[in-house]
């Protein structure tokens, strides 16, 4: 009796110490860092983004702080090693930081570290502001903010707003402006190698800037306002982001690759490149420069069936680069020399075509392009037929609507291999058709939409950015309809526009650091905000190997790319 309730004892302890050792294990493998945000003001503090760099290597983690005010990063995330701790959380900084200019932590194996983090309203809310929280915070009429909106490419509005220029000096500068290229940044500007537009800029615009940024004063005569932080939803998520090496790395696009890697492309140089997002190693490729005046880089990169990457050289000549990732060759075709002029900006491509086909757009001679790559033979289409660029009069009117011109953008192509795109300037979706190359125009609901980037999803519904009206768009190439959806935030800039495999649709823009997914069935959006202030996006790309999906997006100003998990609800 004794002896076997000695024996059950044991038994019990040895149970008891086992479920022990399990859970410790379990609560190991959970979480490596965690804490509670707080604030005089707010107490606990839900939608913190908690960011930790390691202290030597490329890659910086983020997660958002609950209802509760609790971060956490799960083990798996944080490899053991030394952290740089920083936060987003708009009107605050890290009280500890302020002190000692960083707060850094330790990650050991096995261990979870606690690491409490205490925020402070900041001095200087100015420099969190996104752009399109700095046109919501300006007085103007929609019209005015609409110009200033237009701003932002080459660089956020905070330049534009801290600057001193009053009514008589904005002309000259606005000027200066027109004269760079689009992929032109602050601290590397490319001047364009053709003579600016004549004439001075628009009157209505430089006075308003007068009206606005620090001319004669040392403060905003307007109040600075922020977007709410995440909350509910928009905190499940974990994102990471990844430094590109090279001095000044200007990620233009993200692209999903076949084999585990991801693959990106540069704005300003001739350089492409892989990811390999498990240790933040990169490889990458030059090409050749075979326009030496125009700007070398690049607006895309794409990935085809096979796992192969497509690149068109935008500025570079009329050409199209195929690499074959396996053997890392690289195959080219330039078009005929008739269309290849000094205006080409063949920029974009579109994969996926069922006879093999290849399109490519050229946005300054308004051609779409489709390429045989076996016989290397481009057929040519003029995408607005009977328009002479930039006369006015010759612009097309659909559904009794004209448009004030047009310029060819985003390309796609459907599961009959017709091939579409984007007007940006006109409002309108293009469609050539496979078989006869009659081109048909339809217009967006929204006039003046801008629509930007385009993705074909998988019932050949067209899916785009409406970059000027901030909007996301849908034609529905079976039935030729379209629909709109708004984002949120007002001043969002919609870009690009992609369905994943669960029928979410994403959309990313460059006046926000949001990342929205939209649920098209209920037209319910979720912001996803990036650790990273002005990343300036204008590509998102889903992995739908991975349940959830995983997005990518490129950080082009920031030199980043960032992979975005959704965690279930
Ligand atoms: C095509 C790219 C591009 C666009 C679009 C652009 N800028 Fe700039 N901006 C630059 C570059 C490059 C620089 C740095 C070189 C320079 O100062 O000219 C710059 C710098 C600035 C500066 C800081 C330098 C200074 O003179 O104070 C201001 C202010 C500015 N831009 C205002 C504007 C305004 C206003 C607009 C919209 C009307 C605009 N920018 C649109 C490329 C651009």
């Amino acid at each position: 009796m004794r002896l076997n309730s000695f024996a059950g004892g044991k038994k019990l302890l040895a149970l008891l110490a086992l479920a022990l050792l399990l859970s410790g294990c379990e609560h190991a493998k959970k979480v490596a860092l965690t804490g509670r945000v707080t604030s005089t003001e707010e107490g606990l503090m839900e939608g913190v983004l908690v960011s930790a760099k390691q202290a030597e290597g490329p890659m910086r983690v983020t997660v958002v702080s609950d209802s509760k005010g609790v971060y956490s990063f799960p083990a798996d995330r944080l490899e053991p090693g030394d952290y740089d701790i920083t936060i987003r959380a708009a009107t605050y900084e890290l009280y500890d930081a302020i002190h000692t200019g960083k707060i850094s932590t330790s990650v050991r194996t096995g261990e979870t570290t606690n690491l409490d983090l205490k925020l402070k309203k900041t001095a200087d809310v100015a420099s969190q502001l996104t752009s399109a929280e700095w046109l919501e915070s300006a007085p103007g009429s929609e019209q005015e903010k609409s110009k200033l909106f237009r701003c932002v490419a080459c660089h956020d509005l905070a330049p534009v707003m801290k600057s001193k220029y009053d009514e008589k000096s904005w002309p000259t500068t606005v000027k200066r402006m027109e004269n760079w290229l689009a992929p032109s940044v602050i601290q590397s500007p490319l001047p364009s190698p053709l003579p600016p537009p004549e004439g001075a800029p628009d009157a209505t615009l430089t006075a308003y800037l007068a009206t606005i940024n620090l001319n004669g004063r040392n403060t905003w005569p307007f109040a600075l306002k922020t977007f709410p932080r995440p909350k509910g939803a928009a905190t499940r998520v974990i994102i990471t982001e990844y430094d590109l090496p090279g001095k000044l790395r200007l990620p233009h696009d993200v692209a999903v690759g076949h084999d585990g890697f991801v693959w990106y492309n540069d704005f300003q140089q001739p350089i492409f490149g892989k990811l390999d997002p498990r240790t933040g190693a990169t490889k990458e490729w030059s090409l050749p420069i075979l326009r030496p005046k125009y700007p070398q880089g690049m607006l895309t990169i794409k990935i085809d069936k096979e796992g192969n990457a497509w690149l068109p050289r935008f500025f570079q000549g009329c050409t199209l680069v195929k690499f074959d990732t396996k053997t890392e060759t690289k195959t080219t075709w330039r078009v005929p020399s008739e269309f290849d002029t000094d205006q080409s900006r063949c920029g974009h491509v579109a994969l996926g075509a069922p006879d093999g086909t290849v399109w490519m757009s050229d946005s300054g001679g308004r051609k779409m392009f489709r390429l045989h790559p076996d016989t290397g033979r481009f057929d040519t289409f003029d995408s607005f037929p009977g328009y002479v660029a930039d006369k006015k009069a010759t612009a097309i009117e659909t559904a009794g609507r004209k448009s004030k011109g047009h310029r060819t953008y985003g390309i796609g192509v459907d599961s009959e291999g017709n091939g579409y795109f984007a007007d940006i300037a006109g409002g309108t979706i293009g469609r050539v058709d496979a078989k006869t190359g009659e081109v048909q125009l339809f217009p967006t609901p929204t006039p003046d939409s801008g629509p930007r980037r385009t993705n074909m999803d998988r019932e050949d519904k067209y899916w785009f950015g409406e970059n000027y009206v901030s909007k996301i768009g849908m034609f529905d190439t079976k039935t030729r309809t379209m629909k709109e959806w708004t984002p949120p935030t007002p001043w969002n800039g919609a870009y690009p526009t992609v369905r994943d495999k669960t029928g979410a649709v994403w959309t990313v823009g460059m006046s926000t650091d949001y990342i929205y997914r939209m649920d098209p069935a209920s037209g319910e959006f979720t912001e996803y905000l990036l650790p990273t202030l002005n990343a300036n996006l204008r590509r998102v790309d889903v992995d739908n190997s991975t349940t959830p999906p995983t997005i990518w997006v490129a950080e082009v100003h920031q030199g980043k790319l960032a992979k975005i998990e959704p965690l279930p609800n």
